[in-house]
């Protein structure tokens, strides 16, 4: 493996804070496996941002789930892309991502599927949550890692009338399981690279 971290963004679009916690769980597994991490908020896009997103290995992306979608927030900055995109500037990245909703489904996976095309649209390499469900039988419980059971990416749920902090410790957990693995899985393939490009 090189000795260069890789250097992972968490792109999230966040109205009322939730998302924005979960977003910082995602970032402590990512540093906990060893990446450099930015956190770029999509509410307050800077040129610097904008080139951290440029110059990262990974890009996690992250929306909470409005109209049963990725947020307005999350589109407009997804909009912003469309020359990066038509120029492949993000080719073979490493993407990933995660959503939150009010309802304990929400229709969550539409905003997973939208966050997954964006990357494809920009020939990102996509990396699933790698969790089997949690809280699937009667030996589960809400407290389980993926405990609203989806693959695509990470899933919570939060009240809508709880404090910006206030989301549920197995969704942390799930999240920070997230930022790890993009980690793992983008230091490997930056050593493949490195490999492949010296023999
Ligand atoms: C305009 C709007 C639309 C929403 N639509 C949904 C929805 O389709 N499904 C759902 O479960 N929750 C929905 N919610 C609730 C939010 O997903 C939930 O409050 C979430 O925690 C907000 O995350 P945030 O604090 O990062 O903005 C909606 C909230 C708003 C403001």
């Amino acid at each position: 493996m090189s000795d260069t971290p890789p250097t992972v963004a968490v792109a999230y679009h966040s109205g009322f804070g939730h998302t924005a916690t979960l977003a910082d769980a995602v970032a402590d597994g990512a540093r906990a496996a060893g990446a450099h991490v930015d956190m770029v908020d999509l509410g307050e896009l800077t040129d610097t941002a904008w080139a951290t997103l440029d110059n990262a290995d990974a890009i996690i992306f992250g929306a909470p789930t409005y109209m049963g979608n990725i947020s307005a927030g999350f589109q407009a900055f997804a909009e912003q892309t469309g020359r990066r995109c038509t120029t492949g500037a993000w080719r073979d990245k490493v993407a990933a991502g995660f959503t939150n909703s009010g309802a304990k489904s929400g229709d969550k996976l539409t905003a997973l599927i939208s966050l997954s095309v964006f990357a494809a649209q920009h020939h990102m390499h996509w990396v699933n949550l790698g969790l089997g469900p949690g809280w699937n039988s009667s030996a589960g419980s809400e407290h389980d890692l993926n405990r609203l059971g989806f693959w695509l990416g990470a899933g919570a749920q939060t009240d809508v009338d709880a404090d910006r902090h206030d989301v549920h410790a197995a969704d942390l957990a799930t999240f920070t399981h997230l930022g790890g693995r993009v980690a793992q899985v983008t230091a490997q393939l930056t050593a493949g690279r490195a490999v492949t490009s010296a023999a």
